[in-house]
């Protein structure tokens, strides 16, 4: 194992019904004067949007509403929640959504205290030099994990760019886990939350580190526990056992329990973010598009972590490449099968017209420990593969 630190700040309230506490929970993490930040519509049509409106009133906190975050969250966006923060001179922030609303948040959030253009932080121009703001959540789709990690990831348009940072203070304060408000969550994006939280234990599992024995299993339960939900929910969207048990497995996902004492790679997440800035495609469109693309080109490169992931994970016996390359496809068939989530460019209405640039970006990013190089001939190699 390697030495880690392990720090996790944010209070999980998990469970039906906890909505409920929101109230409570805001007024002793956010202060008096509160931005309360939602998608562009499920929320209020839901009315959760309506019901956590009323709870902060109701115990006294001032509101200020931005509405319409869009899916992959865009940098105007964050700077229109830095002008409301400081017109009404607020002291904290509510997500009520999914990732893109939390992850907006949290820009929010950092930029706040600072002048100048948030964009500064997410390209590295600048780091934050004061507190960010404090933030909880109320959670309505088992996906990214942003509910108890530090980070945030902003698209901007203008120049296709998508990237992420990380603020040891984006922690959410807390966050409201009630399965019951995931399942009007329509099929295509339960499928993509299925595949990102899923991604996120592959960026963190097929590491060369020896002796991680806890974090390999922490891994491999989320990973079943995953597949096995998925049929469930597909089939009927209204299962809360499995909705929680999703619920529950993104969230443990990408809390850093799944990295600690081992390493994450992350090359996928970085190349679908290529995807995603140029195309808009879904974060986990983009993930089932480079993933088996990525772990067909690095299978050799770690075997043996290869031939355990479809022993222990797909149920496929046997060792050698033969066995790794069945659990690629026994994961292939889940994503197309059991999913209905397109694994190629094309399905995605993608050509091979800007591999080339997303090649020489994608080259340009910098994980700490990929399993594989990201030269410009592999990451173009890998992309050609996947059309
Ligand atoms: O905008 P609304 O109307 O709310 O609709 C959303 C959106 O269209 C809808 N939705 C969410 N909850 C719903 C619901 N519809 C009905 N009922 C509900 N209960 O689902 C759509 C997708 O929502 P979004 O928030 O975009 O999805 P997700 O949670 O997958 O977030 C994706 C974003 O998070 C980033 C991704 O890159 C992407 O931008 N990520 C953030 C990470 C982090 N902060 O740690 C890590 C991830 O790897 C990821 O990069
Ligand atoms: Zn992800």
């Amino acid at each position: 194992m390697e030495p880690f630190v392990y720090q996790n700040p944010t209070k999980l309230i998990f469970g039906e019904g906890k909505l409920d506490t929101v109230g409570d929970e805001a007024k002793a993490a956010l202060g008096e004067r509160i931005l309360l930040v939602a998608g562009k519509g499920s929320a209020r049509r839901s009315g959760l949007l309506a019901r956590v409106e009323e709870s902060l009133k109701a115990v006294g906190l001032g509101v200020t509403l931005l509405e319409g975050v869009d899916p992959n969250p865009r940098i105007d966006t964050v700077q229109e929640g830095v002008r409301l923060v400081r017109r009404d001179r607020l002291t904290g922030l509510l997500a009520v959504g999914g990732g893109s609303v939390i992850d907006c948040a949290k820009g929010i959030a950092l930029a706040a205290p600072h002048d100048g253009d948030p964009w500064d932080f997410y390209s590295r121009a600048r780091t934050a030099t004061k507190a960010p703001l404090a933030l909880g959540t109320v959670l309505t789709l088992a996906a990214t994990g942003s509910e108890a990690n530090g980070n945030s990831v902003v698209s901007r348009p203008a120049t296709g760019e998508k990237r992420a940072l990380y603020h040891p203070g984006l922690f959410p304060r807390f966050s409201i886990l009630d399965p019951v408000l995931t399942v009007t969550t329509p099929p295509d994006q339960t499928a993509y939350g299925i595949v990102d939280i899923l991604s996120h234990v592959y960026e963190q599992y097929f590491h060369r580190v020896p002796e991680t024995p806890l974090s390999d299993g922490i891994a491999e339960t989320v990973m079943r526990t995953v597949i096995e939900a998925a049929p469930k929910v597909m089939a009927d969207p209204g299962d809360r056992a499995a909705r929680g048990a999703l619920l529950w497995s993104s969230t443990v996902a990408l809390m850093g329990l799944v990295k600690a004492g081992a390493r994450g790679d992350w090359s996928c997440h970085m190349l679908s973010h290529e995807l995603s800035g140029r195309y808009d495609t879904p974060h986990g469109g983009a993930l089932a598009v480079v993933f088996p693309a990525w772990m067909r080109i690095g299978c050799k490169e770690n075997l043996p972590r290869f031939v355990r992931f479809a022993n222990r994970v797909w149920g496929i016996a046997g060792d050698g490449e033969g066995a790794a390359l069945a659990g690629i496809e026994a994961m292939e068939r889940f994503y197309t099968n059991t999913l209905k989530v397109g694994i190629r460019l094309s399905d995605y209405g993608i050509g091979a017209d800007r591999i080339d640039e997303m090649a020489r970006a994608g080259a340009a990013q910098n994980p700490m420990f990929p399993l594989f190089r990201l030269s410009e001939e592999n990451v173009a190699r890998l992309f050609r593969s996947a059309l």
